[in-house]
Protein backbone atom coordinates (compact mmCIF):
# COMPACT_ATOMS: atom_id res chain seq x y z
CA UNK A 1 0.00 0.00 0.00
CA UNK A 2 1.57 3.27 -1.00
CA UNK A 3 0.57 6.15 1.73
CA UNK A 4 2.96 8.44 1.46
CA UNK A 5 5.04 9.63 -2.13
CA UNK A 6 7.76 11.80 -2.50
CA UNK A 7 7.78 14.01 -5.35
CA UNK A 8 11.45 15.84 -6.70
CA UNK A 9 11.14 19.13 -8.39
CA UNK A 10 7.94 21.59 -7.82
CA UNK A 11 8.50 23.41 -10.95
CA UNK A 12 5.63 22.92 -13.45
CA UNK A 13 5.26 19.32 -13.61
CA UNK A 14 6.11 18.38 -9.63
CA UNK A 15 3.81 20.87 -8.28
CA UNK A 16 1.14 19.28 -10.26
CA UNK A 17 1.85 15.72 -9.69
CA UNK A 18 2.50 16.94 -5.65
CA UNK A 19 -0.73 18.13 -6.01
CA UNK A 20 -2.89 15.28 -7.32
CA UNK A 21 -1.62 12.63 -4.85
CA UNK A 22 -2.44 15.06 -1.78
CA UNK A 23 -6.06 15.09 -3.64
CA UNK A 24 -5.73 11.48 -3.97
CA UNK A 25 -4.84 11.10 0.16
CA UNK A 26 -1.11 10.13 0.16
CA UNK A 27 1.37 12.33 2.21
CA UNK A 28 3.37 14.15 0.28
CA UNK A 29 7.11 15.28 0.61
CA UNK A 30 8.02 18.03 -1.84
CA UNK A 31 11.87 18.35 -2.39
CA UNK A 32 13.28 21.29 -5.00
CA UNK A 33 16.77 22.96 -4.58
CA UNK A 34 15.93 26.41 -3.45
CA UNK A 35 12.91 27.80 -0.96
CA UNK A 36 11.53 30.33 -3.91
CA UNK A 37 11.23 26.91 -6.39
CA UNK A 38 9.40 25.70 -3.80
CA UNK A 39 7.38 28.66 -2.70
CA UNK A 40 6.54 28.91 -6.10
CA UNK A 41 5.25 25.06 -6.36
CA UNK A 42 3.38 25.70 -3.42
CA UNK A 43 1.62 28.76 -4.60
CA UNK A 44 0.71 27.05 -8.00
CA UNK A 45 -1.03 24.66 -6.29
CA UNK A 46 -2.88 26.76 -4.41
CA UNK A 47 -4.43 28.40 -7.29
CA UNK A 48 -5.01 25.51 -8.92
CA UNK A 49 -7.14 24.36 -6.51
CA UNK A 50 -8.64 28.04 -6.10
CA UNK A 51 -9.84 27.64 -8.87
CA UNK A 52 -11.93 24.21 -8.08
CA UNK A 53 -13.12 26.11 -4.89
CA UNK A 54 -14.94 28.97 -7.22
CA UNK A 55 -16.11 26.99 -8.91
CA UNK A 56 -17.68 24.94 -6.21
CA UNK A 57 -16.01 21.74 -6.78
CA UNK A 58 -14.17 21.78 -4.28
CA UNK A 59 -14.86 22.70 -0.11
CA UNK A 60 -12.23 25.00 1.50
CA UNK A 61 -11.81 22.73 4.09
CA UNK A 62 -10.94 20.47 1.85
CA UNK A 63 -8.78 22.59 0.27
CA UNK A 64 -7.08 23.32 3.04
CA UNK A 65 -6.42 19.88 3.67
CA UNK A 66 -4.86 18.71 0.42
CA UNK A 67 -2.40 21.41 1.41
CA UNK A 68 -1.58 20.41 4.45
CA UNK A 69 -0.95 17.22 3.25
CA UNK A 70 2.09 18.39 1.32
CA UNK A 71 5.70 19.15 2.97
CA UNK A 72 7.65 20.74 1.29
CA UNK A 73 11.84 20.70 1.97
CA UNK A 74 15.46 21.35 -0.12
CA UNK A 75 16.45 18.17 2.17
CA UNK A 76 16.26 15.22 -0.21
CA UNK A 77 16.83 12.97 3.22
CA UNK A 78 13.14 13.73 3.98
CA UNK A 79 12.41 11.46 1.20
CA UNK A 80 13.56 8.66 3.33
CA UNK A 81 10.50 7.20 4.54
CA UNK A 82 8.43 7.56 2.01
CA UNK A 83 7.13 4.66 -0.12
CA UNK A 84 6.96 5.92 -3.63
CA UNK A 85 9.20 8.54 -5.52
CA UNK A 86 8.36 10.40 -8.88
CA UNK A 87 11.35 12.34 -10.13
CA UNK A 88 10.00 15.69 -12.18
CA UNK A 89 13.34 17.21 -11.99
CA UNK A 90 15.10 19.67 -15.33
CA UNK A 91 15.20 17.41 -18.51
CA UNK A 92 19.07 17.08 -17.64
CA UNK A 93 20.50 13.46 -18.06
CA UNK A 94 23.47 14.47 -15.77
CA UNK A 95 21.26 16.13 -13.29
CA UNK A 96 18.55 13.41 -13.32
CA UNK A 97 21.31 10.43 -13.02
CA UNK A 98 23.32 12.59 -10.07
CA UNK A 99 19.87 12.47 -8.01
CA UNK A 100 18.62 9.16 -8.93
CA UNK A 101 22.31 7.69 -7.47
CA UNK A 102 21.77 9.87 -4.08
CA UNK A 103 17.80 8.78 -4.00
CA UNK A 104 18.77 5.22 -3.77
CA UNK A 105 21.05 5.52 -1.35
CA UNK A 106 18.33 7.60 0.52
CA UNK A 107 15.04 5.87 0.45
CA UNK A 108 14.55 2.17 1.75
CA UNK A 109 15.75 -0.60 -0.89
CA UNK A 110 11.94 -1.89 -1.51
CA UNK A 111 10.52 1.94 -3.05
CA UNK A 112 10.30 2.10 -6.86
CA UNK A 113 11.81 4.95 -8.16
CA UNK A 114 9.99 6.72 -11.02
CA UNK A 115 10.64 9.45 -13.37
CA UNK A 116 8.42 11.92 -15.38
CA UNK A 117 11.15 12.44 -17.96
CA UNK A 118 9.94 13.12 -21.71
CA UNK A 119 12.42 11.55 -23.47
CA UNK A 120 15.64 10.31 -21.77
CA UNK A 121 16.11 6.47 -21.68
CA UNK A 122 14.20 5.16 -18.51
CA UNK A 123 16.30 2.03 -18.84
CA UNK A 124 19.18 4.56 -19.13
CA UNK A 125 18.39 5.99 -15.55
CA UNK A 126 17.51 2.55 -13.71
CA UNK A 127 21.02 1.20 -14.64
CA UNK A 128 22.53 4.20 -12.26
CA UNK A 129 20.64 2.95 -9.13
CA UNK A 130 20.75 -0.19 -7.62
CA UNK A 131 17.00 -1.28 -8.21
CA UNK A 132 16.70 -1.29 -12.20
CA UNK A 133 13.41 -3.68 -11.68
CA UNK A 134 12.13 -1.26 -9.26
CA UNK A 135 12.11 1.72 -11.30
CA UNK A 136 9.83 2.56 -14.09
CA UNK A 137 8.57 5.97 -16.29
CA UNK A 138 5.84 7.80 -15.15
CA UNK A 139 5.43 10.74 -17.61
CA UNK A 140 2.03 12.64 -16.95
CA UNK A 141 1.04 15.51 -19.08
CA UNK A 142 0.50 19.45 -18.66
CA UNK A 143 -1.32 20.70 -16.64
CA UNK A 144 -1.16 17.38 -14.46
CA UNK A 145 -3.94 18.16 -12.77
CA UNK A 146 -6.56 18.50 -15.75
CA UNK A 147 -4.97 15.72 -17.81
CA UNK A 148 -5.89 12.45 -17.41
CA UNK A 149 -3.34 10.17 -19.55
CA UNK A 150 -0.41 8.67 -17.70
CA UNK A 151 1.95 6.79 -20.38
CA UNK A 152 3.86 4.16 -17.73
CA UNK A 153 7.29 2.99 -19.40
CA UNK A 154 8.54 -0.35 -18.46
CA UNK A 155 12.49 -0.17 -18.68
CA UNK A 156 14.20 -3.15 -19.75
CA UNK A 157 14.68 -4.72 -16.41
CA UNK A 158 10.80 -3.29 -14.81
CA UNK A 159 9.12 -5.88 -12.90
CA UNK A 160 5.96 -7.20 -12.86
CA UNK A 161 5.53 -6.30 -9.48
CA UNK A 162 6.78 -2.59 -9.62
CA UNK A 163 4.34 -2.20 -12.68
CA UNK A 164 1.39 -3.23 -11.22
CA UNK A 165 1.97 -1.10 -8.25
CA UNK A 166 2.81 2.21 -10.46
CA UNK A 167 -1.13 1.32 -12.40
CA UNK A 168 -2.59 1.09 -9.55
CA UNK A 169 -1.35 4.39 -7.96
CA UNK A 170 -1.56 6.43 -11.12
CA UNK A 171 -5.45 5.06 -11.32
CA UNK A 172 -5.41 6.12 -7.15
CA UNK A 173 -4.56 9.84 -8.08
CA UNK A 174 -7.20 9.62 -10.83
CA UNK A 175 -5.36 8.78 -13.71
CA UNK A 176 -5.70 6.60 -16.77
CA UNK A 177 -2.64 5.00 -16.90
CA UNK A 178 -1.37 3.43 -20.27
CA UNK A 179 1.48 0.85 -20.97
CA UNK A 180 4.77 1.53 -22.71
CA UNK A 181 7.78 -0.16 -23.56
CA UNK A 182 11.08 1.82 -23.54
CA UNK A 183 11.86 3.79 -26.82
CA UNK A 184 12.85 6.96 -27.48
CA UNK A 185 9.91 9.36 -27.40
CA UNK A 186 7.99 6.64 -25.86
CA UNK A 187 4.27 6.93 -27.89
CA UNK A 188 3.39 10.41 -26.60
CA UNK A 189 6.40 12.10 -28.23
CA UNK A 190 7.00 9.45 -31.13
CA UNK A 191 3.74 10.51 -32.60
CA UNK A 192 3.20 14.08 -31.57
CA UNK A 193 6.84 15.51 -32.27
CA UNK A 194 7.11 13.95 -36.06
CA UNK A 195 3.21 15.70 -36.87
CA UNK A 196 4.73 19.36 -35.33
CA UNK A 197 7.79 18.90 -37.28
CA UNK A 198 5.84 17.99 -40.24
CA UNK A 199 3.95 20.71 -40.13
CA UNK A 200 6.96 23.31 -38.97
CA UNK A 201 8.21 21.73 -42.54
CA UNK A 202 5.01 22.48 -44.65
CA UNK A 203 5.49 26.37 -43.31
CA UNK A 204 9.40 26.55 -44.28
CA UNK A 205 8.42 25.17 -47.50
CA UNK A 206 5.79 27.93 -48.04
CA UNK A 207 2.82 25.32 -48.88
CA UNK A 208 0.71 27.30 -46.29
CA UNK A 209 0.85 29.96 -43.94
CA UNK A 210 0.94 28.72 -39.72
CA UNK A 211 -2.97 29.86 -39.50
CA UNK A 212 -3.86 27.76 -42.39
CA UNK A 213 -1.98 24.62 -40.99
CA UNK A 214 -3.61 25.09 -37.94
CA UNK A 215 -6.55 25.42 -39.09
CA UNK A 216 -6.80 22.70 -41.22
CA UNK A 217 -5.59 20.75 -38.55
CA UNK A 218 -8.53 21.98 -35.98
CA UNK A 219 -11.40 21.76 -38.79
CA UNK A 220 -10.49 18.87 -40.71
CA UNK A 221 -8.96 16.61 -37.71
CA UNK A 222 -10.64 17.92 -34.94
CA UNK A 223 -7.96 18.58 -32.56
CA UNK A 224 -8.35 20.96 -30.31
CA UNK A 225 -5.25 23.23 -31.24
CA UNK A 226 -3.44 23.32 -34.51
CA UNK A 227 0.38 22.04 -34.40
CA UNK A 228 2.33 25.18 -34.67
CA UNK A 229 0.41 26.63 -31.54
CA UNK A 230 0.84 23.33 -29.74
CA UNK A 231 4.51 23.79 -30.89
CA UNK A 232 4.36 26.93 -29.17
CA UNK A 233 2.08 26.45 -26.52
CA UNK A 234 4.66 23.15 -25.38
CA UNK A 235 8.29 25.55 -26.17
CA UNK A 236 9.91 25.25 -29.51
CA UNK A 237 13.57 24.02 -27.44
CA UNK A 238 11.42 21.32 -26.12
CA UNK A 239 9.92 20.51 -29.28
CA UNK A 240 13.43 20.76 -30.65
CA UNK A 241 15.19 18.15 -28.18
CA UNK A 242 13.15 16.15 -28.30
CA UNK A 243 13.29 15.66 -32.49
CA UNK A 244 17.14 15.08 -31.41
CA UNK A 245 16.12 12.48 -29.14
CA UNK A 246 14.07 10.59 -31.52
CA UNK A 247 16.78 11.65 -34.41
CA UNK A 248 19.59 9.79 -32.31
CA UNK A 249 17.97 7.25 -30.65
CA UNK A 250 16.47 5.68 -34.12
CA UNK A 251 19.78 6.60 -36.42
CA UNK A 252 17.06 7.17 -39.24
CA UNK A 253 16.94 10.41 -41.11
CA UNK A 254 12.70 10.41 -40.96
CA UNK A 255 12.68 11.99 -37.46
CA UNK A 256 15.69 15.18 -38.69
CA UNK A 257 14.45 18.40 -37.23
CA UNK A 258 13.18 21.07 -39.52
CA UNK A 259 15.53 23.95 -40.38
CA UNK A 260 12.85 25.95 -39.35
CA UNK A 261 12.56 24.80 -35.98
CA UNK A 262 16.26 24.88 -35.32
CA UNK A 263 16.60 28.76 -36.51
CA UNK A 264 13.45 30.07 -34.59
CA UNK A 265 15.29 27.83 -31.29
CA UNK A 266 18.58 30.00 -32.73
CA UNK A 267 16.57 33.42 -32.41
CA UNK A 268 15.37 32.59 -28.86
CA UNK A 269 11.66 32.64 -30.32
CA UNK A 270 10.85 29.69 -28.30
CA UNK A 271 6.79 30.01 -28.41
CA UNK A 272 4.78 31.31 -25.75
CA UNK A 273 7.10 31.83 -23.02
CA UNK A 274 9.01 34.44 -24.69
CA UNK A 275 6.62 36.01 -26.92
CA UNK A 276 7.19 34.81 -29.67
CA UNK A 277 7.57 31.56 -32.07
CA UNK A 278 5.47 30.84 -34.89
CA UNK A 279 3.34 33.35 -33.62
CA UNK A 280 3.68 36.30 -31.77
CA UNK A 281 1.85 37.03 -28.26
N1 LIG B 1 6.41 20.80 -18.90
C1 LIG B 1 5.83 19.81 -19.59
O1 LIG B 1 4.93 20.02 -20.41
C2 LIG B 1 6.25 18.38 -19.34
C3 LIG B 1 5.38 17.34 -19.70
C4 LIG B 1 5.75 16.02 -19.42
C5 LIG B 1 6.97 15.76 -18.81
N2 LIG B 1 7.81 16.79 -18.49
C6 LIG B 1 9.08 16.45 -17.82
O2 LIG B 1 8.96 16.75 -16.44
C7 LIG B 1 10.23 17.12 -15.91
C8 LIG B 1 10.12 18.48 -15.23
O3 LIG B 1 9.70 19.42 -16.20
P1 LIG B 1 9.02 20.81 -15.75
O4 LIG B 1 8.37 21.35 -16.98
O5 LIG B 1 8.23 20.63 -14.49
O6 LIG B 1 10.32 21.69 -15.43
P2 LIG B 1 10.44 22.99 -14.52
O7 LIG B 1 11.65 23.71 -14.99
O8 LIG B 1 9.14 23.70 -14.41
O9 LIG B 1 10.77 22.38 -13.06
C9 LIG B 1 11.91 21.66 -12.76
C10 LIG B 1 12.23 21.84 -11.28
O10 LIG B 1 13.27 20.93 -10.93
C11 LIG B 1 14.08 21.57 -9.97
N3 LIG B 1 15.37 20.90 -9.92
C12 LIG B 1 16.39 20.93 -10.81
N4 LIG B 1 17.41 20.16 -10.39
C13 LIG B 1 17.03 19.61 -9.21
C14 LIG B 1 17.64 18.72 -8.29
N5 LIG B 1 18.85 18.23 -8.51
N6 LIG B 1 16.95 18.38 -7.19
C15 LIG B 1 15.71 18.87 -6.95
N7 LIG B 1 15.07 19.71 -7.78
C16 LIG B 1 15.73 20.08 -8.89
C17 LIG B 1 14.15 23.01 -10.47
O11 LIG B 1 14.57 23.87 -9.45
C18 LIG B 1 12.72 23.25 -10.93
O12 LIG B 1 11.91 23.78 -9.89
C19 LIG B 1 11.21 17.06 -17.08
O13 LIG B 1 11.85 15.82 -17.09
C20 LIG B 1 10.29 17.22 -18.29
O14 LIG B 1 10.84 16.63 -19.45
C21 LIG B 1 7.48 18.09 -18.72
Amino acid sequence: MIKSIGVVGAGTMGSGIAQVSARAGLSVVMQDVTDEFLSRGLLTIDKSLQRDVDKQRLGLDEKQQIVSMIKPTRDLADLRDVDFVVEAVTEDLTVKLDLFRRLDQTVRPNVILSSNTSSISITRLAATTSRPDRFIGMHFMNPVPVMKLVEIIRGVATSDETYEVTRCLAEAMGKTPVEVNDSPGFISNRVLMPMINEAAFALYEGVASPEAIDQIMRLGMNHPMGPLQLADFIGLDVCLAIMNVLYDGFDDSKYRPCPLLKKYVDAGWLGRKTGRGFYQY
